[in-house]
């Protein structure tokens, strides 16, 4: 691993350097991801946590009216395993592609500056100093070592990267959530390679309007679903399969309400239920759930998602859709960092409501709107999210 020197004086950041690292040209990525080509033998996935340079240091305990930085990343992004596989957040495969860089400002428990973080340790490194006009506060910059992913998923990586990211993003702000004692903005606007999405958290007392750097707007959604706990964000775990049971009408109408909202129009959602009825459901704009169209599409998923065969038998699985054959590589981050903040959130609502839930992230040849009748090309599925019922211990007992 190289270093460059940072221009605001600190210790330097590193510079990825294999080829796998290096953004693609995301349009010929997602094409190539939605093909029908296997992707081939595992490639080395490299180290888990970037290498950060200079000492760590631990994340103190906050003073009075300071961020709970501590907090916020232990809720989020820590990792709980000495592998690194088992954090708050989901990961494609576990394979965590995604690396944290704080850019602390007043108000917090470590000096302002620019600090890696590292999962595993949970401590940080301090990069540098923070940019001119840093807002007090902190913000959690969320950019890619590609690498980890390709590792396993090869050309079907990208995809899953963009959406690892969107739910890291997620699993920071249902963290402030939770802790319920400080704002938190997102920008999930697709429009920069690096870092790809940025939370910031405001401080106890603030929450009046920030603006990220490059002077997009942060948007915030306000979802109508109730805050998670601490615990239960430190409890998630994708349920493994099988996923079988079909969740009830206001359980799917709840996880459908709150993943239309969290992607912020940027996608369209849908749910394929095999009993009692075989049918895709959709939020209707008042708030019910009416009929998309009639018949079985669980097996046709089950091919769509490189054949796990588990899907066809899932009780049900809901579903991002969008994202056009022609779309650029923005709107194509934007889909995608939306559509895995939005399988977090609903995931995560999922389980509150009962039903045990696993994101299902790699799609091929998933063109639902061609599938539906209507023009190809522009509704392929983006992201989705299995539930079931019936847990796979309880199958086993009884
Ligand atoms: C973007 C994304 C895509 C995923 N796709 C799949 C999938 O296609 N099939 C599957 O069984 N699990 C999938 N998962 C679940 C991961 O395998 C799971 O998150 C990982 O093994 C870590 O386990 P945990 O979520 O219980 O912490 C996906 C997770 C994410 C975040």
């Amino acid at each position: 691993m190289t270093y460059a020197q940072e221009a605001s004086g600190g210790l330097g950041r590193p510079t990825a350097h294999a080829d796998e690292d290096r953004p693609p040209d995301l349009v010929t990525a997602l094409a190539r991801a939605r093909s029908a080509e296997d992707p081939g033998p595992d490639t080395p996935a490299g180290p888990a946590v970037r290498a950060w340079p200079g000492p760590s240091r631990p994340i103190p305990e906050p003073g009075p009216g300071e961020l709970d930085l501590r907090a916020l990343l232990r809720l989020s992004l820590a990792a709980s395993d000495r592998s690194g596989r088992l954090r708050p957040a989901p990961s494609a495969g576990a394979l965590h592609p995604v690396d944290t860089e704080l850019v602390v400002g007043a108000g917090c428990p470590l000096p302002p500056g620019r600090y890696g973080y590292d999962p595993l340790r949970h401590r940080v490194h301090r990069l540098g100093r923070e940019p001119d006009g840093t807002p007090p506060g902190a913000t959690v910059e969320l950019s890619v070592t590609p690498r980890r992913t390709v590792s396993h998923y090869g050309h079907r990586a990208w995809p899953l990267i963009l959406l690892d990211t969107g739910h890291a993003a997620a699993a920071l702000w249902l963290a402030a959530r939770a802790l319920g004692t400080c704002a938190a903005r997102l920008r999930l606007d697709g429009l920069a390679e690096s870092p790809l999405a940025e939370v910031h958290f405001d401080l106890p007392e603030r929450t009046d309007q920030v603006r990220p750097r490059d002077g997009t707007r942060w948007t915030d959604p306000c979802l109508g679903s109730g805050a998670p706990t601490p615990g239960a964000l430190l409890a998630r775990r994708s349920a493994p399969p099988p996923l079988t049971g079909t969740p009830s009408r206001d359980v799917l109408r709840a996880v459908l309400a709150t993943a239309v909202q969290a992607s912020a129009g940027e996608l369209s959602w849908c749910a394929a239920v095999g009993e009692p009825q075989p049918e895709l459901v959709e939020l209707a704009p008042d708030g019910t759930l009416r009929r998309l169209a009639a018949g079985e599409a669980r097996p046709t998923l089950a091919v769509w998602a490189a054949r796990q065969a588990w899907i066809a038998d899932a009780g049900a699985v809901l579903l991002a859709y969008g994202c056009p054959a022609d779309a650029d590589a923005p709107r194509i981050r934007r889909a995608h960092l939306r559509a895995g903040f939005a399988v977090h959130l609903a995931q995560v609502a999922a389980v509150r409501h009962g039903p045990a839930a696993r994101p299902v992230g790699s799609w091929q040849q998933a063109d639902l709107g061609a599938a539906l009748g209507t023009p190809p090309g522009r509704d392929w599925i983006v992201h989705g999210l299995a539930l079931g019922t019936t847990h796979p211990d309880e199958e086993k007992t009884s």
